[in-house]
């Protein structure tokens, strides 16, 4: 979107009015910039008139007071990170565009622009949108390992050094959203960065479903990153009883560390494997499983 700040001059003798001709500002209204990199406010000035002239320019700020760039009285002053974009600007040149050096979150903002030309001045004042992207999705459990089946688990997804505030969910492996039931906190840190944790308790989890995914979100709602976690759940205990001559003889005993109604339980895996030099994952062998209770 361009704005057109000035339209065509009129000079009025009683009720004769004259068009002289026009000067405007040509800018986009809205600009992206990203932390960390280069941002740019596009501007140029347009005029009917051939070899315009500027006398005066100041590019400022909205809310502060002391303009960033100035030209006056043939002297160009530029303040640190901001600059005109053409390097070796001058007078003649209708490129007046503004670039704003290594992109911080508080430089987001309304800019405005001011020219003064012989033919007459003109203004402008242009927005600038800053985002930086979340860093270090991370998703942990606690507890981390030997989750045993039907506890509670708690999942913490993190990500940090975003802007502006992002949001996050949680799916399990079907695909439910489970957001409702998890808590999420958007810290402010230095420099205007978002820190978000969400918190996400599964309260019996199950080594059926071991899988979440926690999605996050950027300040518009667009998806930006995904992390999956596989829930790890106490490993059973293999244990070799030795060979027979047409394969191996496996035991594997489940334990729980639960014990469910009264006296010990335990549950006996048994499996035979058809070749001695099995390699693959076991699924492809036949189980058989017995229960002692
Ligand atoms: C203004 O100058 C910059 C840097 O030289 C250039 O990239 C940009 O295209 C120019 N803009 C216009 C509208 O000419
Ligand atoms: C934000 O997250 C980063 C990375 O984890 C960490 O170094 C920093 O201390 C956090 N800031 C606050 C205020 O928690
Ligand atoms: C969010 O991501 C979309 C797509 O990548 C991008 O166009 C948009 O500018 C981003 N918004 C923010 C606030 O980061």
């Amino acid at each position: 979107m361009d704005s057109i700040q000035r339209g065509p001059f009129f000079v009025c003798f009683g009720e004769i009015c004259c068009v002289l001709g026009f000067l405007t500002l040509k800018c986009p209204l809205e600009n992206h910039g990203v932390c960390g990199q280069d941002s740019v406010i596009q501007c140029t000035l347009k005029s009917s008139h051939q070899h315009v002239r500027v006398m005066g320019l100041v590019w400022r700020k909205l809310g502060s007071s002391f303009p960033l760039i100035s030209y006056m009285g043939g002297r160009l002053r530029q303040t640190g990170r901001f600059q005109l974009l053409e390097r070796g600007w001058d007078e003649r040149n209708a490129n007046v565009s503004l670039a704003v050096r290594d992109t911080r979150v508080a430089d987001q903002g309304l800019y405005q622009c001011a020219v003064l030309t012989e033919y007459g001045n003109a203004k402008l004042i242009a927005s600038l949108r800053v985002t930086a992207k979340y860093r270090e999705l991370r998703v942990t459990s606690i507890p981390e390992s030997n989750i045993q089946e039907d506890s509670t688990v708690l999942m913490l997804c993190t990500a940090h050094g975003g802007y502006p505030e992002g949001t996050m969910k949680w799916f399990d492996q079907y695909g439910t959203d489970w957001t409702r039931s998890a808590e999420m906190q958007a810290m402010e840190v230095e420099e205007g960065f978002f820190n978000l944790t969400s918190r996400f308790s599964v309260w019996r989890a199950s080594s059926v479903s071991p899988r979440y995914r926690c999605v996050l979100f950027n300040g518009s709602g667009a998806e930006e990153d995904k992390v999956e976690i596989h829930l790890k759940f106490s490993i059973p205990v293999i244990v070799v009883l030795g060979s027979l001559t047409s394969g191996l003889l496996v035991l594997t005993l489940f334990q729980k560390s639960e014990c469910r109604g009264p006296g010990w339980y335990s549950e006996v895996v048994l499996l035979t494997l058809d070749r001695v030099c099995a390699t693959g994952p076991l699924s492809k062998y036949s189980i058989f499983p017995l229960s002692f209770h």
